[in-house]
């Protein structure tokens, strides 16, 4: 059966992992909304050059105000909205250090971006989720609050949060046909990433040594998991963490 287009917010969308979800999405004929602090119009130029449907949109996800703006943009753009990936998060410019070395301030940036980012979006979203009929929720989690991974407490506890999040908003919406469903990557080599060396600070054993597969993790590993959770045979599945990592963690 031909797949139906979809119309999808990605935050986060304009560069490393979330590109790639974008780009991927919209090659299966889906129209993206690319929401990002930075670099969302360049991104949608970038797969509008390739015939693809995508529109960017400044959007800091710890606003109340640009979340409402971004779901705005998504229906006048394209008459609704059918599902949102949480996918923007502080992460790879974090550096690694114990617990009590973590201050005050850089631990509430962390959760007000990576936990309640999320929570802004989704409150924002389902409103035009539900005048569709329903639709999806993807918060991307990380197999870190898994692991109990040291030395980024911050940003491992509001991973966890996203999890927990994940499970309790996917019993709120079940009547109203929205599923709400977490990937969890392990570490990825994203734009991120690489532009602040942090798989080498982190080491190679570190990274590939627990997997099953034991190669480095691309943003391509993560597409499909993605694709498969917004599509319509995943209707049934909510509630659930996917971890994609090679096999490192089993839940
Ligand atoms: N790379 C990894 O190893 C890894 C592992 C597990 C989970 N993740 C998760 O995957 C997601 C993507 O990670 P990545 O490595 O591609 O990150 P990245 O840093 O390469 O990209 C993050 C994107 O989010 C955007 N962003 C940051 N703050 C924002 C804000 N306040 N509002 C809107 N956009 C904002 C950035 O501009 C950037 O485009 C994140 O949720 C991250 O926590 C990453």
């Amino acid at each position: 059966m031909a797949q139906v287009s979809k119309v999808i917010i990605v935050t986060g969308g304009a560069s490393g992992i979330g590109f790639a979800f974008t780009e991927h999405l919209a090659r299966l004929g889906h129209r993206l909304v690319i929401a990002d602090v930075r670099g969302a119009d360049e991104a949608a130029a970038r797969l509008s050059a390739q015939g693809l449907a995508a529109v960017g949109v400044a959007v800091d996800v710890s606003s109340e105000q640009d979340a409402a703006a971004m779901v705005e943009a998504a229906c006048a753009q394209y008459g609704g909205l059918d599902a949102l990936v949480n996918n923007a998060a502080v992460f790879a410019n974090l550096s690694l250090k114990p617990f009590d070395q973590i201050p005050k301030d850089e631990w509430m940036t962390v959760m007000q971006i990576n936990a309640m980012g999320p929570f802004l979006c989704a409150k924002a979203a389902v409103p035009a989720l539900r005048r569709q009929g329903g639709g999806r929720i993807i918060n991307i989690a990380s197999t870190t609050a898994i692991k109990g991974t040291p030395h980024m407490l911050h940003y491992v506890a509001s991973k966890g949060a996203v999890i927990a999040f994940t499970r309790a908003l996917a019993r709120e919406l079940g009547n109203d046909n929205i599923t709400v469903n977490a990937i969890a990557p392990g570490f990825t080599l994203s734009d991120g990433v690489l532009q602040n060396d942090l798989h080498n600070k982190i080491g190679d054993t570190a990274r590939k040594g627990a997997r099953s597969i034991q190669r480095d993790q691309v943003p391509g590993d993560l597409v499909g998991a993605l694709a498969f959770l917004i599509s319509d045979g995943a209707g049934f599945i909510t509630g659930q963490t996917l971890a994609v990592d090679g096999g490192s963690v089993f839940l």
